[in-house]
């Protein structure tokens, strides 16, 4: 996999692109919710391959792309295309993008991901503000040497999922008469997806979603004081729930239905940033 650079050496040969754009806000589109980059306009697009020491997304549904433009009057960045550990990247890589976007002037990170319920009341197809998260994956973004002009060594995690973004987002939600629903996040490593006796444990432990990316992201963005709205496209029950099996073309199918209306709350929540 990728020997990444350092984050400042990323975001030199980042800045020349993005001259004239000051985003403060990043947002990374999970899993067949790519379509919301294509409402960015006046954009300027960087193919992560371009990018010297950046690493490449390598799953169906995720493009590489860096683009740079305007989503409800406001200058952002986006990554179309995510980076999860069970590609076999490091979770060091996933601090460089995020210590990268710091870097380059964000403050605030909108992430989004597809992820299984754990709650037969959250169907496939419904919206899950993320309220917390617990990190199963094993992993962690920030092992190693720690820069301390970029972050502390050992970061708080309270308020992860900035409180007054999850209050502004439900606000929309009910004004738009969108169902949003409100739960925490539970990081598997993946690839595989999960077995009953897996998934009845995550509830026990509190957890009313699983997916497989996001949790690395978060840790790194809360280390260097970047505020995070968090929200999961819900695309299938959690193994056992149904007697359906769970399949990556029916995550990508689940995501699209539901993507029209995130996308449109997140340009909402842009326009009032
Ligand atoms: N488990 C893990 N990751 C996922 C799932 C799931 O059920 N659905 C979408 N991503």
């Amino acid at each position: 996999m990728t020997d990444i650079q350092s984050p400042h050496k990323i975001a030199e040969q980042i800045r020349p692109y993005i001259k004239g754009f000051s985003p403060q806000t990043a947002i990374i589109l999970g899993s067949g919710l790519g379509d919301l980059a294509n409402q960015i306009t006046d954009s300027i697009t960087i193919k992560y391959a371009d990018i010297k020491g950046f690493p490449q997304s390598s799953v169906s549904g995720h493009k590489g792309c860096l683009i740079i433009g305007k989503l409800s009057g406001k200058d952002v960045l986006c990554l179309q295309g995510r980076f999860h550990l069970y590609e076999g990247h490091k979770p060091q890589v996933i601090d460089t993008v995020i210590k990268t976007l710091k870097l380059l002037g964000i403050n605030n990170l909108i992430v989004t991901n597809a992820a299984g319920s754990l709650k037969n009341d959250m169907p496939p197809g419904s919206l899950m503000l993320i309220n917390d998260h617990i990190n199963f994956c094993g992993q962690n973004p920030l092992i190693g040497p720690n820069d301390d002009n970029l972050g502390p060594r050992f970061p708080a995690m309270h308020n992860a999922y900035d409180n007054s973004f999850r209050e502004k987002i439900h606000q929309l939600a009910q004004q738009e008469n969108i169902k949003l629903y409100d739960g925490t996040y539970l990081m598997v490593l993946g690839p595989n997806f999960e077995t009953a006796a897996e998934i009845r444990a995550f509830q026990i432990l509190g957890a009313d979603a699983v997916g497989m990316s996001t949790v690395p992201e978060v840790i790194s963005a809360v280390h260097s004081d970047i505020k995070v709205l968090g929200i999961s496209v819900i695309t299938n029950y959690g193994t056992g729930m149904t007697h359906k099996d769970n399949n990556h073309e029916e995550t990508l199918h689940q995501a699209s239905i539901a993507a029209d209306k995130l996308c449109r709350l997140i340009q909402l929540f842009i326009k009032e940033l």
